[in-house]
């Protein structure tokens, strides 16, 4: 059966970074199901081998080392070009028409790709419907929905509402790439595929998880869409959430779709409501020192480009155990890392020369040197009992050289085979959001917790650090380190 993925908003800055990257890359590996189109669609006039010239430019670009002519010249045929307006049915019609010309009369199989500005993805929704392309009866139909999700509960339901009026859950896949990255699949790996880190993943043993999404980039030119959503709706939300549910989640009982799914929603249901005074005290946020003269940003603007926040599971497994939670941009460096850190020792035998006597650590290192560290302690030779931390060090450039894909290629692939069990369901969107709705209206209508500058290339403002040390712990403040 033949497959298309339409792509809406085809001349957007994301088919030409990642989406006709990502295809190219699955087409050189021989991945792509034969028989496979894209075809772009948005409001440019293109014709077929304009945009192939274009996306060959960009692709050369963004693959870099990974692009090759000979590959190029077979997968460049399967691109095509429709131009159209989300807002026009006739268009919608005529894209109809022209992909059953290339598929062909029989059954065909179509991913529908909403890469457009948010505010067009519940039109692009309904046109699809109106124009009878959402109908199975010709083959399965999906459809792909970036983010951002809404802007908050309500937005995110009534979009539920509005793609349900067309399309049944099961055909819609919404996306967060970092479900895409390796490290993240990986942290089920390692959960659930070994047997030794589960008796101790809970709070018996357990003092605090710390998750950190930091990044070296400022927001450049992006203050038009950044100034209204911040770093919450941008990255705790949706990544530094999902990252939350597949750490603290228990075993679904198989990997599929909706057993995955079920156990991540249950996470977040588990997360404790913040009241007022922990809005104050366990919420915090803060900007980067130039921020305000950004291209776009209000003079006074009170937008955090960085946040923290302590979150309680209340279930079995996690009862009193923190979640810190951490992102900003124009941070130290580009790193994202889970912390497991486990509890001391109940009584120390050895001497640790005098420092503190720092407890076992699991580090997830998501990005970018990817791997996991175990931090023990270690006997330190010729040195009586003293000890001291070591570790162990999984690198997956070492052990599995040059092989790390694009999250998108995986999340592309599993569209189009029609596997959601790494995209968002509707529910767990929604939930996502009764985490944020609070954090957000609280910012916003009162001046707790204070807006906190930061230096850029720090760790975010001082305060975080006192923040965190309150809570008698610390931030792992660790920069990874490249080969
Ligand atoms: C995007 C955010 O979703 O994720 C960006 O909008 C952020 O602000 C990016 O920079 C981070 O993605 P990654 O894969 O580079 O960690």
């Amino acid at each position: 059966m033949p497959h298309t993925i339409v792509i809406f908003g085809a001349s957007g800055d994301l088919t030409q970074r990642k989406l006709i990257p990502a295809l190219y890359q699955l087409h050189r590996k021989k991945r792509l199901p034969a028989d496979t189109r894209v075809v772009g669609f948005s409001r440019t006039e293109f014709s077929h081998d304009e945009w192939r010239k274009s996306l060959e430019e960009s692709t050369k670009k963004f693959a870099g080392k990974n692009f090759d002519a000979e590959s190029w010249t077979t997968f460049a045929p399967k691109v095509f070009y429709h131009p159209g307006d989300i807002g026009n049915l006739e268009d919608f019609k005529t894209l109809g028409t022209f992909l059953t010309e290339i598929e062909g009369d029989g059954k065909s199989s179509r991913v529908y790709y909403l890469s457009t500005a948010p505010r067009f993805y519940g039109p692009a929704a309904e046109m699809l419907g109106a124009a009878g392309l959402a109908d199975e009866s010709n083959g399965p139909r999906r459809v792909v929905i970036e983010k951002p999700f809404g802007t908050d509960g309500e937005s995110a339901r009534q979009l539920n509402d509005v793609v349900h009026t067309v399309f049944a859950e099961r055909q819609v896949y919404r996306i967060d790439h970092y479900l895409g990255k390796e490290t993240v699949q990986n942290l089920l790996v390692l959960r659930f595929a070994n047997t030794i880190f589960e008796p101790v993943w809970n709070r018996n043993y357990i003092d605090h998880v710390q998750i950190t999404v930091a990044e070296e980039v400022t927001i450049g030119s992006r203050a038009g869409y950044y100034e209204s959503a911040g770093i919450v709706r941008d990255m705790f939300q949706n990544h530094i959430l999902q990252l939350l549910m597949i750490t603290a989640m228990e075993a679904p009982v198989r990997y599929a779709a909706d057993p995955v799914r079920d156990e991540k929603v249950k996470v977040l249901q588990a997360v404790r409501p913040m009241t007022p005074e922990m809005l104050t005290a366990d919420t915090f946020r803060g900007q980067y020192d130039g921020y305000l003269k950004e291209k776009d940003v209000a003079d006074n603007s009170q937008t955090a480009t960085f946040a923290a926040m302590k979150l309680w599971i209340d279930n079995w497994r996690w009862n009193g155990v923190p979640f810190f939670l951490r992102s900003g941009k124009a941070m130290s460096c580009r790193t994202t890392q889970i912390v497991i850190q486990f509890r001391q020792p109940p009584h120390m035998l050895f001497s640790t020369g005098g420092r503190e006597c720092q407890a076992d650590r699991l580090v997830i290192q998501v990005q970018p040197a990817e791997g996991i560290q175990l931090h023990f302690q270690t006997k330190v030779p010729d040195q009586g009992m003293r000890i001291r931390q070591t570790d162990l060090d999984f690198r997956y450039d070492r052990d599995f050289p040059g092989t790390m894909p694009e999250a998108y290629e995986r999340l592309l692939l599993d569209a189009l085979e029609g596997d959601a069990s790494l995209f968002a369901r509707a529910d767990e969107v929604e939930a996502a959001w009764k985490i944020c709705d609070p954090i957000l209206q609280h910012w916003a209508n009162e001046n707790q917790p204070p807006v906190y500058k930061y230096e850029q290339g720090l760790w975010g403002p001082q305060q975080s650090t006192e923040w965190m040390e309150a809570t008698g712990r610390e931030w792992f403040d660790a920069c990874p380190v490249l080969s």
